[in-house]
């Protein structure tokens, strides 16, 4: 009952060098509930956020099947496309001399949010990440921190049930990080699943109920904190971080 996203087989496929077929996802199924944080953790290029795009329907995958609340990503986009809140992050993607209101108010619009509800949302939203005493400055003005904040706040402005982090805390100072990390803590306790990819093995060691090594596209492992350094072949005492690095060369696309 509370499966919010079920993922099954899918590939996606981009041409490459001297007409090859090169599989940036190949195979990938699993499935995402309420109030559950999964990570999906690898190297460069192994296929993370092609993955998301995919899933998120940014990319139409080569094959396999998306099933958002029981709303079929293919048959039905733009009412399962209502259900999830997409999150790259970046510096980008912002009107730097717009306000942070009137920028989510004009995302809230591209997602097809009712104009009587745009105003709630948007505020809604800025109040989760905490920018609303600043909903009426220029983005251009704002941190790293903050602005990676009002990504997020983007990602909830159509009030989804799912939420998709592409490294969300990527390039942001510890003070920055905190935050997010307890952010998506409470998204998390609100009842949202939440789809997170980072390179900082302490987001995932602190927040993912479950962890998926992907390699090559594939996925090489699934299992939970203590799953992940038991596969590694480490101590249940070692961090993340090292049971990680024992793993990698794994991870390696061709390898
Ligand atoms: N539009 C595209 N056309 C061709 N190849 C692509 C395209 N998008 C992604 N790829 C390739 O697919 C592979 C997976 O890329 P992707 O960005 O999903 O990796 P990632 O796991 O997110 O890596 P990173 O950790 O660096 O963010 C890479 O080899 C990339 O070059
Ligand atoms: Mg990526």
């Amino acid at each position: 009952m509370n499966e919010l996203l079920a993922v099954q087989n899918i590939k996606r496929y981009f041409k490459g060098k001297n007409k090859t077929i090169f599989k940036a996802i190949d195979g990938i199924s699993f499935i995402l509930h309420k109030g559950e944080v999964i990570s999906f953790v690898g190297p460069n290029g192994a296929g993370k956020t092609t993955l998301i795009r995919s899933i998120s329907g940014y990319l139409v995958p080569t094959n396999g099947e998306i099933e958002i609340m029981g709303l079929n990503l293919a048959q039905k986009p733009r009412e399962a496309r209502q259900k999830m809140g997409v999150v790259f992050g970046g510096d980008r993607g912002f009107y730097n001399s717009a306000s942070a209101y009137d920028n989510l108010a004009f995302f809230a619009r591209l997602l097809n949010v009712k104009e009587k509800d745009i105003k709630n949302n948007v505020l809604n939203a800025l109040e989760i990440v905490n920018l609303l005493d600043v909903k009426d400055k220029y983005v251009g003005s704002f941190s790293k921190g903050m602005m990676q904040r009002l990504h997020i706040a983007r990602g909830l402005v159509n009030q989804p049930e799912i939420l998709m982090l592409d490294e969300p805390t990527a390039g942001l100072d510890v003070e920055s990080v905190y935050t997010v990390r307890e952010l998506i803590k409470s998204l998390k306790e609100a009842g949202h699943g939440i789809i997170l990819t980072s390179h900082d093995m302490a987001d995932i060691e602190t927040l993912a109920d479950t962890i998926h090594l992907i390699g090559g596209g594939k996925l090489v492992f699934s299992g939970n904190n203590d799953q992940i350094k038991e596969f590694a072949g480490v101590d249940a005492n070692t961090s993340l971080e090292k049971a990680y690095l024992a793993i990698a060369p794994k991870l390696k696309r061709g390898l």
